[in-house]
């Protein structure tokens, strides 16, 4: 079968991905808040974002450069896998195919906190790629032991991820009756019985646990008791005095995820964080969010050229990485796109999304004439509204101009960080 014919793009794969789940497990994996406002602006925003092509350019850009130096490592593409937690529900050994997938392109993963598949496990396979999602447990305690686990798993770089204040509700995902840990219910199990591919891969490689933290739920409880457990270890806001506990306690590089504003990305910075992480969990958390293509000018202004800055929520192709990379993003990650890919694919799933992603790329990169991934802000046109809060961004290392006008659009006054 040649996959390219066949799915050569993510949106095809999301297609082949809602034949394949279970309705409960497909429902909770597109899902956004509310009435999906946020949801339909990440898409909007993007598609809203254009390209100044250069079509006289002085050197050819057919094979354009995508490599990129991020927290000190080496990356053949510019994108990596968002932390998606119960992958392994959407489909078996999600997280191994993925991390495998992002470990042969040279790429990063990120585990979820949340993930099916234990942290050593994803180390051995993936690191240095591998990088491991936390929400800060509520308790210092089970946050120390989480931390140390993870040092001791042999990953290099953690990401904290803060815009989970409160469980959430997500109408599809009570309609279909999806609760932690799981109920089987006549319609769930109709819609395992109608789902037989899904449903044996499942039985093969067992009921999906939360394996990094089944560890910190006392025994003895019942099944809402649990349930009721680990709702409360994301529960509550991460304050910046936990913020620094964790900078202090974990050696390694931090990222802080959930970043929408400058102000958060500012504070973030003041606590210690090595990058951050420009994202509205795609559009899971609150439908009035901003958009990162909105959010990402402001925050790109207030941190700086040097400040690594990493953006997800909305893309789908290699266009839409240009374009956040354009709007000033180092790095983009993308959590559904390559869910997509494994439901639809099994095994072939990542490698196959890595493939449309890095060929979408290069050609949007071709097309508009951009030698290289750091080139890309220059391409914006000068006349678009986004372009009026994001400098053109020079070399890392190098301050942009002090004649530059920056205007931040940002509700709190920020400073420049240096
Ligand atoms: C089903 C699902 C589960 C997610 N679980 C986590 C998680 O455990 N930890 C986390 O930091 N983000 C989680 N996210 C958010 C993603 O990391 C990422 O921010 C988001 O998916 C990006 O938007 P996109 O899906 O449009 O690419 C989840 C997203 C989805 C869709």
């Amino acid at each position: 079968m040649n996959l390219d014919e066949r799915y050569p793009c993510i949106d095809d794969l999301a297609r082949k991905a809602a034949c394949r789940l279970p309705r409960f497990a497909h429902e909770y994996l597109i899902g956004g808040i509310g009435r999906e406002a946020a949801l339909a602006r990440n898409r909007i925003a993007l598609d809203a974002v254009h390209f100044d092509p250069c079509y006289l350019p002085e050197a050819p850009a057919n094979r354009p450069d995508m490599t990129v130096e991020l927290l000190g490592r080496h990356y053949d593409l510019p994108f990596g896998v968002s932390p998606v937690g119960l992958s392994g529900l959407m489909w078996p050994r999600a997280v191994e195919i993925l991390a495998k997938a992002a470990k042969r392109a040279n790429i990063p993963f990120g585990l979820s906190n949340f993930a099916t598949t234990h942290m050593s496990d994803v180390a051995a396979i993936a690191a240095p790629n591998a990088w491991c999602q936390l929400y800060p447990a509520c308790d210092p305690g089970i946050r120390s032991t989480m931390l140390d686990e993870i040092a001791t798993a042999g990953y290099e770089v953690l990401v904290v991820t803060i815009d989970i204040p409160s469980a959430t509700r997500r109408d599809r995902e009570l309609r279909v009756g999806l609760s932690v840990p799981p109920r089987i219910t006549p319609e769930t199990f109709w819609q395992i019985l109608t789902h037989p591919r899904w449903a044996f891969a499942t039985a093969l490689a067992g009921k999906p646990q939360f394996e990094n933290i089944l560890r910190y739920i006392p025994e003895g409880l019942s099944m809402a008791e649990k349930a009721a457990f680990l709702t409360g270890i994301v529960e509550g806001h991460v304050t910046q005095d936990t913020l620094r506990g964790i900078r202090e306690r974990w050696r390694g590089k931090l990222v802080v995820k959930g970043i929408i504003n400058a102000r958060d990305a500012m504070v973030a910075l003041d606590c210690g964080a090595d990058a951050i992480w420009v994202s509205n969990h795609g559009a899971r958390q609150l439908d009035a969010n901003r958009t990162t293509v909105e959010a990402l000018p402001s925050i790109r202004a207030a941190v700086g050229a040097k400040t690594a800055v990493i953006a997800d929520s909305g893309p789908r192709t290699g266009l839409d990485i240009a374009r956040m990379i354009a709007l000033g993003a180092d790095f983009v990650f993308l959590g559904r796109a390559f869910v997509y890919a494994v439901a639809a694919l099994g095994r072939k799933g990542g490698d196959h999304a890595v493939h449309i992603l890095r060929e979408e790329l290069r050609c949007a990169m071709a097309q508009i004439g951009c030698g290289s991934v750091r080139e890309l802000p220059a391409f914006r046109p000068s006349d678009s509204p986004a372009a009026h809060n994001c400098p053109p961004r020079p070399a890392r290392g190098v301050e942009p101009s002090p004649t530059l006008k920056v205007s931040v659009n940002c509700d709190q006054p920020v400073k420049p960080h240096s």
